[in-house]
């Protein structure tokens, strides 16, 4: 035999052994879009608009996806059954992070608790907010709360135009003092906490989508030379690199300037409280545990209740009877006084819950939440799950199942009210099991009090063009991990 025939010989082979394995793997892996070998379906995982492809995929194969990209097993659960049961259920092993390249290169690695691995750190960070932020724990800081949106109602009062600024500023105004002790000035109605937030969203939020860069599919793009062909995304990474350092050092420099005027209100924050506990010998992780999770709220917890409160907005427009409604109600069982937390607390006001509920039902902040990564092999539905799989859970298609939530395209709060109670969206936004948003209950406060307290003062209409026919803002909203109503115009005035 001479050697091409061994060459031959060798080439099939291989092609077989790896058919055979491919056979075998995809005989008892979750039904999905296979793509070819090798490659696998990385070239059909969506870049933008993920939501829509997912829920393409559910509609074609069912509660459960499978597919692979180069090599790495993706699963996608469906139905909110099986999301519940696997990532809430067997939450002991499908718990740690896959890796997110992009935003490791972005610097998030170091402070980022959304994106860092099982370990000392991440369980040490979440026992601090599970500590702070259980829901009596976050029920202390109520009067924030307050304060916050008293601003907010003062300068969307003077500046309605520029209400996406107002709510981010609101939400960076709330995060900055009750986790740092930080009062933010505006400047000129430019603030720089408020800039640097929405930078660092703007430049990193496509980062940790899956397919949005190759160097998510192959890690070891990450040593390109910047200087060879296709180095755009090193350049990309250093601009999120630098921006995310100056998230994570910004208040702290900021802190240290100002510590001798905000001595009282650092001393009573998330931040000041830590300073002043003894760790002992766990000091160092003590504080690199507190500035994760200050930093991950200043980062995630901003956009998140942001992308919600701006759903509101929008909601408001196209849906006026239900703005009416909710204003009948308030004024009905609040007269004369803004709505307040204590109202939450004692249900004085189940539409403004319905309210929120369809606010995160209809346009969900991460329409996947975040990736989970299981630790050992596992069985779903009879499907074998190998170890290091990326499993997600398809919140949009969850929140938007037609057997659950009839008409679901339609913003209607009473879906949620008296006999109609549907299943509170509530149970998969937040995320799942052991990476369950440690910041909910802090975040269901402050949307409620905002939205009661909008609705209780302003009016929110679509504008009108020059023949005075009504202008609706067109929906739609941005990709990636995180997503948020595009730009769009309204009027806010006050009532009368
Ligand atoms: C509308 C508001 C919010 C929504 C919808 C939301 C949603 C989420 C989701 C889906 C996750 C990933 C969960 C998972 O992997 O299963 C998460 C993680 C996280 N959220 Fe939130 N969040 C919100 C507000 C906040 C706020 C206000 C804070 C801080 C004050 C916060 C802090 C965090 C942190 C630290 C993590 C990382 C947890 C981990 O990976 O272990 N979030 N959030």
């Amino acid at each position: 035999m001479d050697s091409s025939h061994i060459t031959l010989i060798l080439i099939v082979s291989t092609l077989l052994y790896h058919a055979i394995r491919r056979y075998i793997f995809f005989r008892s892996y979750p039904p999905g879009p296979r793509g070819p070998p090798f490659i696998g379906a990385a070239f059909e995982m969506p870049r933008e608009k993920e939501w829509v492809t997912y829920d393409k995929w559910k509609r074609k194969y069912g509660p459960i996806v499978g597919l692979t990209s180069f090599g790495q097993p993706i699963v996608i659960l469906n139905t909110a059954q099986l999301a519940q049961q696997v990532l809430n259920g067997r939450q002991n092993i499908y718990s740690d992070r896959p890796p997110f390249p992009m935003l490791e290169m972005m610097g998030f690695l170091d402070w980022n608790m959304g994106i860092m691995k099982s370990g000392p750190t991440l369980s040490l960070a979440r026992r601090l907010f599970a500590q702070e932020f259980s829901p009596s724990g976050a029920a202390e800081y109520s009067d924030v709360h307050k304060e916050e949106v008293s601003m907010l109602l003062k300068r969307l009062g003077e500046e309605p135009s520029r209400f996406t600024w107002a709510i981010r500023r609101f939400n960076v105004g709330l995060i900055l003092k009750i986790f740092y002790g930080l009062l933010v000035e505006d400047k000129e109605g430019h603030d720089d906490f408020v800039q640097l937030n929405d930078h660092v969203i703007t430049a990193t939020s496509l980062a940790g989508s899956p397919a949005a860069y190759l160097v998510n599919t192959f890690p070891f793009l990450k040593y390109w030379p910047s200087s060879f062909p296709g180095a755009a995304f090193k350049k990309d990474a250093l601009e999120g690199l630098n921006l995310s350092e100056r998230l994570v050092n910004a208040p702290h420099e900021t802190l240290r300037e100002r510590l001798a005027r905000v001595d009282t209100l650092h001393r009573r924050s998330f931040l000041g409280k830590q300073a002043t506990l003894q760790h002992g010998p766990d000091t160092e992780l003590h504080q690199k545990a507190a500035h994760a999770a200050v930093a991950t709220a200043y980062g995630a917890g901003v956009e998140t209740s942001t992308s919600v409160l701006l759903t509101f907005i929008l909601c408001m427009v196209h849906y006026p009877k239900v703005q009416r409604k909710a204003q009948a109600d308030i004024d009905h069982v609040i007269a004369g006084r803004l709505p307040s937390l204590e109202d939450k607390e004692t249900g004085k006001l189940p539409i403004i819950d319905a309210i929120v509920k369809e606010c995160f039902r209809w346009r969900p902040p991460g329409n996947f939440a975040l990736p989970h990564k299981l630790i050992q092999d596992d069985i779903v539905s009879g499907y074998m799950l190998p170890k290091d799989t990326v499993v997600m859970s398809n919140v949009w298609s969850i929140l938007h199942d037609e057997n659950e939530y009839p008409h679901p395209m339609e913003f209607n709060p009473d879906r949620f009210l008296n006999d109609k109670l549907q299943a509170d969206p509530r149970d998969h936004v937040f995320g799942y099991g052991r990476r369950i948003c440690p910041g909910r209950h802090l975040a269901d406060r402050s949307l409620w009090l905002a939205i009661a307290s909008i609705l209780a003062c302003f009016d929110i209409l679509p504008e009108r063009d020059e023949k005075g026919n009504v202008k609706y803002p067109t929906i739609d909203y941005t990709s990636g991990v995180m997503s948020r109503p595009k730009d769009f115009h309204c009027i806010i005035k006050p009532r009368k």
